[in-house]
């Protein structure tokens, strides 16, 4: 039935930053899918809530760990209890990420590197661990989340968008060498409605408005918008796609500036 395609029955998911609103979203999301889901964060008492939110409604076994991504000795760690508590990792969703707004040329070496080492190499070194556990799954797969200001020029945003500019290459030097064993992906994501983040990264309401106007579908995200374009991507439906960046936006970028007498 096609409907099973989209199962994740029996595969084991570990999601980095899913205390957080697109995390948490696509962990709920996964285990209503079928997945046992690790909720991995800085925020222990946010991947535990979520957790046990996702039990308590799924029924499914979740794991939650606390984890700091740019410690690699963590990651050994999350891997490890991984394993212990569930025996594989189908699939691996690196999904922490963080970027506030500064000036363009107001960024320091250290900054910037910080920066490239949360957004990027973290998932590098989770990946790398995560690799020899995924290649003895069906169709296993790892999944980023990049970011639309990683796609298109973002001066304002000039140390996050680097990285998740170099996230998507990444992603498809993974693939092409991953294969046909793991499938690699990345979600280019759209402005999505995260809460207070949205606002600590820079944003005020009347930018925020002025974005959602400009979106074709007249709004911004909500995370569970991004969670079930994970679901697919993970999913046996997408077991042909690797490689790929899987925008999803709003319709933002594709509005044509062309006049057409049906312009407002
Ligand atoms: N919200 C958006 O508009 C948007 C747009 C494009 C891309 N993204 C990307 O989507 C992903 C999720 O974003 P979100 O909106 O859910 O953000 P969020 O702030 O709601 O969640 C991020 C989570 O990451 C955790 N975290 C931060 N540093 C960490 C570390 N060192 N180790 C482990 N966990 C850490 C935080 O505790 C938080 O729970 C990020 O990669 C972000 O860059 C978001």
């Amino acid at each position: 039935m096609t409907i099973d395609m989209f199962s994740l029955k029996d595969y084991v998911v570990i999601i980095t930053g899913a205390g957080g609103a697109i995390g948490g979203a696509t962990a709920h999301v996964l285990a209503e899918a079928g997945a046992k889901v690790v909720i991995s964060d800085l925020n222990l008492e946010a991947a535990q809530k979520n957790a046990d939110e996702i039990t308590k409604a799924t029924g499914q076994e979740t794991l939650a760990i606390k984890t700091n991504v740019t410690d690699e000795a963590q990651l050994q760690e999350l891997v490890d209890a991984t394993i212990n508590k569930f025996g594989k990792i189908t699939a691996l969703i690196n999904n922490v990420g963080w970027g506030e707004s500064t000036p363009l040329w107001g960024v320091s070496t250290d900054y910037m590197v910080k920066s490239y080492v949360l957004n990027t190499v973290s998932s590098y070194n989770l990946t790398k661990l995560c690799m020899p556990y995924l290649k003895k799954e069906e169709n296993a797969s790892v999944t980023f989340s990049g970011s639309l200001v990683g796609t298109t020029p973002s001066p304002e945003f000039i140390s996050y968008s680097n990285a998740k500019a170099a996230l998507v290459n990444m992603s498809r030097s993974m693939a092409a060498m991953s294969g046909p064993d793991v499938r690699v992906n990345t979600i280019i994501i759209g402005s999505v409605d995260n809460g207070a983040a949205t606002l600590e990264a820079g944003y005020d309401e009347a930018m925020l408005k002025r974005l959602s106007d400009s979106f074709v579908m007249k709004r911004r995200g909500n995370p569970k918008d991004i969670a079930y374009a994970f679901n697919y991507l993970i999913s046996p439906a997408a077991s042909w796609v690797t490689g790929i960046e899987l925008l999803v936006n709003g319709g933002g970028i594709y509005k044509s500036k062309m006049p057409t007498g049906d312009d407002e």
